[in-house]
């Protein structure tokens, strides 16, 4: 049976009707219109869902939308924000860091594979800024890449710790995406 549900996604509050046990990552592709998340397997097994909870990388096809209640999501659409704020930054750049080296790497192949990648890369590089390339392997070893990009998605967040570390990016505009469906209310707050 659906309730209203109050979510906090990408800095802004929504309310969405669905039931308690709906999995988060329909919630966002549903009803607010975000694609970055993108289902692969639904069991937790591949990762291409994965969003930032509280800025821990979760598995949103089997993380239920009640769970997220009174927590911070953020999604692919809402990365480069969240980096601006954790670095406190004036301008979120137009995209994270490690978005921008898997450009530079020429990493992406189908890209499915690159929500995930993205996500996680972005949360072990939030808390360990200098990792070694175990490390790198380790973190991101339950993220599944069909086209077996795995070499150049490592080079690629070397390059984007090493970016991280130095002198700040120039930064130009946020990407932003808006909800557009009836059933969902931004609540102003
Ligand atoms: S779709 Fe969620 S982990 Fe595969
Ligand atoms: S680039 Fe195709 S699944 Fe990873």
């Amino acid at each position: 049976m659906a309730s209203e549900l109050k979510i906090q996604v990408n800095e802004r509050i929504f309310t969405v009707a669905a039931a308690p046990d709906t999995p988060l990552l329909y919630v966002l592709s549903d009803e607010l219109q975000l694609q970055g998340p993108r289902f692969g397997c639904g069991l937790a097994q591949c990762g291409s869902c994965s969003v930032l909870v509280n800025g821990v990388e979760t598995r949103s096809c089997a993380t239920p939308v009640s769970a997220v209640v009174g927590k911070s999501v953020t999604t692919l659409e809402g990365l480069p924000a969240w980096y601006a704020k954790q670095k406190k930054l004036a301008h979120a750049p137009a995209l994270h860091p490690v978005q921008q080296a898997l450009i530079d790497e020429q990493a992406v192949q189908c890209g499915y594979c690159f929500n995930g990648m993205i996500i996680k890369a972005s949360e072990l590089l939030s808390k360990t800024p200098q990792p070694t390339e175990a490390q790198i392997r380790s973190a991101m070893n339950g993220h599944l890449c069909r086209c077996g990009a795995y070499p150049r998605i490592v080079k690629a967040i070397e390059r984007a710790a090493e970016v991280m570390r130095g002198p700040s990016l120039s930064h130009n505009e946020a990407p932003g995406k808006t909800a557009g469906k009836t059933k969902v209310a931004e609540v102003t707050r």
